[in-house]
């Protein structure tokens, strides 16, 4: 779908004309509006071999949107709603399990397990079973790197810490479009021992006093194990083991990565997940040397042909930017493992400022695996109430999953979409693309949504999910500790 040439700027507000055309195909379409037809879902259906390249000392590995449909069409008989709401509860899922990290740092126990199996049981006993991650299915987007001598295709999380692959030989593996990756294969590959440096890290993510290996085996030479499992049930479990990385011929000796070999969850045709976090483990601590521990995505919009790009390395001049990069500072907690946080101080509908007490403490997460935003409950609801006035106009309809402000927008040729815009510390402001304002349930659009959602609480934080990032070059600056960003139509080229 292609909004562009149907926003026209308006004093504050973004002008859009519906068009309102029903996808030919029918059964899941973007549903929406304003779009340039194009047999996108086919895209969709191809499979991906995603790009990479090498320029002027940055690393460039295209990025795409992981449709909720990749895989699965044809299997699902569920309709495109059922189908939305069911990834929009996974959303919320995921936006709880990481207030349960966010919130409860002090504690260190996010049920990212280490230690050998033989131990695990004694362990769990002292384990919460849950976790920093979410059902995967929700981190949608994709890249593709080289990994021993193959290619995975795997999620791009800001969430995470470690990288993991599903491994051969399988005890049990989802289904993914590349070959499954084969240790035995690899000249370069070992498994990681207990007494390892990397062990330790893994342990220290946990939080976890008793070791990684259990009490027996921390010095020891066995293996180390990991796992994680989500809080629907979703689990990779496998051991730790480093291998050769290899991003755009830019080869990193040794990265530190999971290899599965018991895995579960709707990852959808992905060799498993890309953990770009600030801890020791991500491949960004990991490739410091090579990348500065700066790297920047451009999101593209859902369920067309175009691409976007994953850039690794501080190199500003491969950017696409058309309005300047502007910086706001990560605030910094040891405690609150791999997250990205920032202060929100302010957002604006339309040209109208929102008041809300909320904001005076709004730490925030910037995170590409969570989909839609959700502010806390203050915040929330001054949003809420302006957007509703300015859009007084418009018949409301019932709410649909996490999103509660909706509208009938069926038999209106012309909506007039206020522009909404987030004000980060240090009076940043980042204006939402307009594709990332509102949510079309259904393609006739009598059921057309804010994309915004509540937290259940006011003590939990805020998370600006990936819906409200698209088309943004957004620049993650760790030894600098900030954040930029700046308006970019994504694209890989
Ligand atoms: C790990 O343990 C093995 C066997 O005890 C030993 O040979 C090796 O040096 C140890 N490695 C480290 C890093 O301590
Ligand atoms: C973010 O907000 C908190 C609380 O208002 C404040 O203490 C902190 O200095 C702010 N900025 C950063 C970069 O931490
Ligand atoms: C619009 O679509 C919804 C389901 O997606 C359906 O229930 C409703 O009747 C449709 N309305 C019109 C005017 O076609």
């Amino acid at each position: 779908m292609a909004w562009g040439p149907c926003a026209v700027n308006a004093t504050g507000a973004a002008v859009l004309l519906l068009l309102l055309v029903v996808l030919a195909g029918g059964g899941g379409g973007g549903g929406v509006h304003c779009l340039e037809v194009t047999r996108s879902r086919r895209a969709l259906q191809r499979r991906y071999h995603l790009r990479s390249r090498a320029e002027s000392g940055a690393t460039i590995l295209e990025l795409r949107h992981h449709g909720y449909d990749y895989y699965s069409s044809g299997k699902s008989r569920r309709s495109r709603e059922e189908e939305v709401g069911g990834l929009f509860s996974s959303d919320a899922a995921r936006v709880s399990s990481l207030q349960w990290r966010a919130g409860g740092g002090g504690g260190g126990e996010h049920g990212l397990k280490v230690g050998s199996w033989t131990e695990d049981e004694a362990l769990s006993q002292r384990r919460v079973p849950i976790t920093s991650g979410a059902r995967l299915r929700t981190l949608n987007y994709v890249a593709t790197v080289g990994l021993g001598g193959g290619e995975a295709t795997v999620i791009v999380d800001t969430a995470s810490e470690l990288t993991w692959v599903q491994c051969a030989p399988c005890a049990s593996c989802h289904d993914q479009q590349d070959p499954l990756f084969d240790p035995a294969s690899s000249p370069s590959y070992a498994v990681l021992p207990c007494n390892s440096s990397s062990c330790d890290a893994l342990q220290m993510a946990t939080g976890s006093a008793s070791g990684a290996c259990g009490v027996g085996d921390r010095t020891s030479s066995s293996s180390c194990s990991y796992s994680l499992s989500y809080r629907d049930g979703s689990y990779s479990q496998g051991v730790l083991a480093h291998d050769k990385l290899s991003l755009a011929g830019e080869v990193i000796d040794g990265f530190v990565f999971g290899c599965g070999t018991s895995n579960q969850g709707p990852f959808g045709g992905t060799s498993g997940l890309m953990g770009l976090g600030r801890s020791q483990l991500s491949l960004i601590s990991q490739t410091m040397d090579q990348f500065g521990g700066v790297f920047s995505y451009c999101l593209p919009l859902k369920e067309s042909e175009s691409s976007g790009s994953l850039v690794l390395g501080d190199d500003t001049s491969v950017y696409r930017n058309s309005t300047p990069v502007m910086y706001t500072s990560m605030v910094s907690d040891p405690l609150q493992g791999p997250f990205y946080f920032v202060n929100l101080t302010g957002i604006t509908v339309g040209s109208q400022e929102v008041e809300s007490s909320g904001f005076s403490a709004s730490k925030v997460i910037i995170d590409s695996g969570t989909i839609i935003t959700s502010l806390v409950p203050s915040v929330y609801n001054a949003v809420k109430a302006e957007f509703l006035s300015q859009f007084a106009k418009y018949p409301q309809a019932p709410g649909f999953s996490i999103l509660d402000t909706c509208f009938n927008l069926a038999g209106f040729r012309e909506v007039q979409i206020p522009s909404l815009k987030f004000v980060f510390e240090g009076n940043v402001e980042v204006e939402v693309d307009s594709s990332g304002v509102l949510y079309f349930v259904s393609s006739n659009s009598s059921q057309v949504c804010l994309a915004l959602a509540s937290l259940k609480s006011e003590y939990e934080t805020s998370i600006i999910g990936n819906y409200q990032q698209k088309n943004l070059r957004v620049i993650f600056d760790t030894l600098g500790s900030q954040i930029g960003f700046a308006q970019e139509t994504c694209d890989y080229i």
